[in-house]
């Protein structure tokens, strides 16, 4: 028997313009208790106008949002009880060390006295935030800024988190310091509803994906489901000297959706028929002398499925 989970935030057919511009046209979609969204979409998609509307930072032309029954319009006050922000852009005051950073977070959400100081204790080690704790964050470098903010959102325990690309520009460690977190919160029962540009990352981390172009959904499902719907796979050949490169490229441009990477002399073609199309390619660059370093045929990745379903 499947229990099905809560659904925590409900979004239905909202819009919203800047002036003449649509940037978010008529969305919908939920996220269930205890899963992670993914939202992806190229450079000014609308993620960010997304997460804004949803946080009350920001109003709703059209349509309807509610996050655990409580309408983000007309509720301002009860959602901000119930959610937690990392924005894009970091919220913290670079004058006050992190820990004090911390602090003013939880004074603002209520929390105090032994117990905030318990909650923060927990954050900075769990975040391995203990070096820069009472340093100024102004001073911290970009990475420990970002986690710094990232772990503010979390001081409140909130039921829904938004976190509007929280791993950019971290390290490697520190980015999967805050997957581990991310995932964490997700079993506990947090709903979270995360932007990103890095398509590994969403494949690793969200239950649903919704994928985002010019402000409305153009793909959306589990990452698995998407990769399937894309129903190709993708041959990608290596080659080693630019002449090459630039020789197989018109070789191979008329087939559609095809990927090049110059610096990399790398080049990515999607084929319905993977390995009879593999071939047939393969053997019009070698008839025309063109030396293949290495190839290789593939299933789709989150990166196919991006750059199939966007214009980026
Ligand atoms: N305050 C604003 N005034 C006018 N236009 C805006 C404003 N905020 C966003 N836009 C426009 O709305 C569109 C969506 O922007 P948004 O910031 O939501 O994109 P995004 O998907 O978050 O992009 P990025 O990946 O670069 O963060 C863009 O065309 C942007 O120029
Ligand atoms: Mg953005």
């Amino acid at each position: 028997m499947s229990i099905k989970a809560q659904t925590l935030i409900e979004v239905s057919e909202i819009s919203k313009s800047y002036g003449d511009r649509e940037a978010v046209k008529n969305l919908s979609f939920s996220v269930a208790e205890g899963t992670v969204l993914g939202l992806l979409g190229a450079n000014g998609a609308g993620k960010t106008t997304i997460v804004n509307m949803l946080t009350t930072l920001t109003s709703i032309d059209t349509g309807h949002a509610s996050i655990c029954g409580y309408d983000v319009s007309s509720q301002p006050y009860e959602i901000r009880q119930l959610i937690g922000l990392a924005g894009q852009f970091a919220a913290i005051d670079e004058k006050l060390t992190a820990r004090e950073n911390l602090k003013l977070f939880g004074r603002l959400n209520k929390i105090s006295g032994r117990n905030l100081n318990a909650r923060i204790d927990d954050l900075l080690q769990r975040f391995r935030m203990a070096d820069f704790a009472d340093q100024i964050a102004g001073t911290c470098s970009g990475g420990q800024r970002r986690r710094l903010d990232v772990v503010s959102a979390l001081i409140a325990k909130p039921a829904t988190l938004f976190l509007d690309e929280p791993t950019t520009g971290l390290d490697p460690r520190s980015r999967a310091d805050i997957w581990e977190v991310i995932e964490d919160l997700a079993d506990e029962g947090t709903s979270v509803l995360l932007t990103t540009q890095y398509l590994h990352e969403a494949d690793r981390l969200a239950d649903e994906i919704v994928l985002i172009d010019h402000g409305m959904i153009v793909a959306s499902g589990t990452p698995d489901e998407l990769k399937r719907e894309l129903n190709r796979d993708v041959l990608e050949i290596h080659l080693d000297s630019d002449v090459a490169f630039r020789s197989a490229v018109r070789l191979v441009n008329d087939q559609p959706d095809i990927g090049t990477d110059e610096n990399a002399m790398t080049i990515r073609i999607p084929l319905s028929n993977g390995a009879v199309g593999s071939l047939a390619l393969l053997r019009r660059l070698d008839d025309a002398g063109v030396t293949i370093r290495d190839f290789q045929v593939r299933r789709p990745t989150l990166d196919d499925v991006f750059l199939a379903f966007t214009d980026a």
